[in-house]
């Protein structure tokens, strides 16, 4: 076909992108087709053919690019410019009007949003001018990875609004119930393993390198929040999803706004009927605060906001055999009973095993070896061995019996009075040094990628790694590890350089780390915020910590002990290099600034050096005064000094005041 000149191309390129756009959305949006597959096919045809001989007018946010193609050779970390955070859970009527009570307590009588709680995985969908530039997962809620080769992939995903704005929205991507079952036909027919659930079907299905698997997925997709509101001046969380809807997002029509708790539990009764008709799944509703200034003054927790919560449905029941109870050993030396199932499924994911937590627990369960037993499972929540069933014993059931030595070193186990917990004392106990280590580069410690729980066990078997400090001499024992299979020496690189990275950890990570007894996250930061390096925390004594909101008496006492002994182990991370400051109090993470090692050289105008040192600080960044090749951005004002030329020397990344001044000016 001949268009003539470029100009009439683009107009063509421009008209067939328009037509295919509109009926993509009617289709598969609306649910309301307007043209007929062979109109549809006719015009897919002649932009694909356009775009092949004019490959310049090939855009990516083409409508033939839904088909895939892209490849990507591996998942890049996005840092999220909001953390996506999760919901809290309430399982109960009770618990639902517990959450509307905390909020009335607040002093606000809400009307609320009941939405279906999607079962999927959430994703972040960024739009420049109107096209999608970014699709990003959830990840940790603070990192997620570049999913946008697939996204682009989901025919609900709008690659251009309706209009031209810059906005961030967020969603859950699902796959529908009947392509599930489509797709485990084809699987069994090819001797696949058939996929377990919608959910892990999904974030499979997402987490591909080659998008043209993605695309033959056939994922679907519902907006459901808007993390910045107010930049369209939206007043009510209602309006924001009719907002996302007008600008071509699919958005549950199932959305209601209810005036108080009984219409929430009205709108909840009312899918008990309509759950098993739904197209897609859902594992419960969420209920959200509708007005936004409200949602802002109730604020948020470290991990939910307080404006919101997710009812989940009740869990299904099963019954199967208790076919063992083995015991395991904690890094803390803890040892927990574990019931060994016969493996069934529940809501589509096999369950084998379950924790018994302790002995008292199994005691008061009265659970014998060889019983039927049911198993609790509610939507993502840690499976739970009800009771046992009684009636069916044959007799040949064994007595539970706690043991008395750790079963990994053999050592007699302790009891610590006045707790239920029995535990391993051996220090050199292999599982519990295994353990320690697996938390130590776990993902809210140093966070080693790569560094995997059953690499760090073969690791330790080998006698390559027998504590953490050895972590950090791996690089002289490359050669050797390389000569064991499965260990390749980009994947060891990769590692070595991520540890090596993970020196630069602010202290409330490596305290958490550290494993230290009553000390989880929260506490890490509280600790580091409170004393502010490493030194200082160690000097406190009990009366310190105690002193402290939120310190308790047991955990004054285990910072304390723990510190009694493990002077020399921090005295050798000190020796690593490994940093022991609290990092500020960081104010979120930036992906240009988090992280990295800058040097400022010259002046700025408007703003002085600690002013930009402040502020990167406060994104996780660590400023020098020297350049070095560890330095990752040297930032150049007027008249710079030698500085400048060594940055120039060692290659390293320069900002000149124009690119410090547009980062500063996206940081929120
Ligand atoms: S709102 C700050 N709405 O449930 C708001 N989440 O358990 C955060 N989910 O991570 C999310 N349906 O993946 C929201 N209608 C809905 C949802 C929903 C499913 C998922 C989402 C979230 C998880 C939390």
């Amino acid at each position: 076909m001949n268009y003539g000149n470029k100009e009439e191309i683009k107009k063509r390129v421009d008209e067939l992108t328009q037509i295919l756009n509109e009926a993509n959305y009617n289709y598969y949006v609306l649910d309301n087709p307007t043209i007929t597959d062979q109109e549809y096919d006719k015009y897919y045809r002649e932009l694909l053919d356009i775009e092949k001989l004019y490959p310049e007018f090939s855009y990516d946010d083409s409508p033939t690019k839904r088909v895939g193609g892209e490849v990507v050779d591996k998942f890049n970390k996005v840092v999220h410019d909001k953390p996506m955070l999760s919901l809290a859970n309430v399982f109960n009527e009770d618990e639902i009007r517990d959450f509307d009570a905390k909020i009335k307590k607040e002093g606000f009588n809400p009307e609320y949003v009941c939405e279906y709680k999607i079962d999927g995985l959430s994703v972040s969908l960024l739009y420049k001018e109107g096209k999608l530039v970014k699709g990003v997962t959830r990840g940790d809620g603070v990192t997620g990875e570049d999913i946008t080769h697939n996204v682009k992939t989901i025919k609900v995903i709008p690659l251009k609004l309706k209009k031209p704005i810059d906005i961030e929205v967020r969603g859950e991507i699902f796959m529908n119930k009947k392509t599930l079952e489509k797709i485990n036909i084809e699987r069994e027919k090819e001797g696949l393993p058939l996929l377990q659930n919608v959910r892990n079907a999904a974030a499979g299905s997402i987490r591909q390198l080659d998008s043209k698997v993605t695309a033959k997925r056939e994922l679907d997709n519902f907006i459901y929040y808007l993390p910045e509101p107010e930049k369209y001046n939206i007043k009510t969380h209602m309006d924001a999803l009719n907002f996302m809807e007008s600008l071509g997002f699919k958005v549950n029509p199932a959305n209601k706004i209810v005036k108080d708790i009984d219409g929430i539990i009205k709108f909840i009764e009312g899918i008990t009927e309509k759950r098993d008709k739904l197209p897609y799944e859902i594992d419960g509703v969420v209920i959200k605060v509708n007005d936004i200034f409200m949602q802002e003054e109730l604020g948020y927790t470290a991990k939910y906001p307080k404006w919101a919560t997710a009812y989940k449905f009740p869990a299904l029941e099963v019954l199967t055999k208790l076919k063992d109870i083995i015991f395991t050993v904690g890094r803390t030396g803890r040892i927990t009973p574990n019931a060994v199932l016969e493996p069934v499924i529940v809501m589509g994911s096999t369950i084998r095993r379950a924790t018994l937590h302790n002995e008292d627990y199994v005691i008061s369960k009265n659970l014998m070896i060889g019983d039927i037993v049911s198993i609790r499972k509610a939507g993502d929540v840690i499976p739970e061995v009800v009771e046992a069933k009684v009636m069916r014993r044959t007799g040949k059931e064994i007595p539970f019996k706690m043991i008395n030595e750790c079963p990994m070193c053999h050592e007699p186990i302790k009891k610590i009075e006045g707790q239920v917990d029995y535990y391993c004392v051996n220090p050199n106990c292999p599982k519990r040094n295994i353990e320690s280590i697996i938390h130590f580069v776990s993902r809210d410690a140093l966070n080693i990628e790569g560094l995997g729980d059953e690499i760090v066990e073969e690791l330790y078997n080998l006698g390559f790694i027998k504590n953490i400090i050895d972590l950090f001499n791996l690089e002289d024992k490359k050669e050797q590890i390389m000569q064991f299979d499965g260990y390749g020496e980009k994947s060891l690189n990769k590692i070595i350089e991520n540890i090596k990275k993970a020196k630069n950890i602010s202290l409330e990570r490596l305290l958490y780390g550290l494993g230290i007894k009553e000390i989880g996250t929260k506490t890490a930061k509280l600790l580091a915020s409170t004393y502010k390096n490493m030194d200082a925390l160690m000097n406190a004594t009990i009366e310190d910590l105690e002193s402290i909101k939120d310190i308790g008496s047991i955990t004054a006492d285990s910072i304390v002990k723990y510190f009694k002994v493990n002077k020399k182990l921090i005295e050798d991370l000190k020796n690593i290099g490994m940093n022991m400051d609290y990092l500020g109090k960081v104010k979120g993470t930036n992906e240009n600034i988090t992280n990295k090692r800058f040097v400022i050289t010259g002046t700025i105008s408007d703003m002085g050096r600690k002013e930009i040192k402040d502020i990167l600080e406060s994104f996780g960044g660590k400023v020098s005064e020297t350049v070095s090749k560890n330095t990752d951005i040297v930032i150049v004002g007027n008249n710079p000094g030698s500085k400048y030329q060594d940055a120039m020397d060692l290659n390293i990344t320069i900002w000149n005041e124009e690119k410090l001044h547009s980062i500063l000016n996206d940081l929120q």
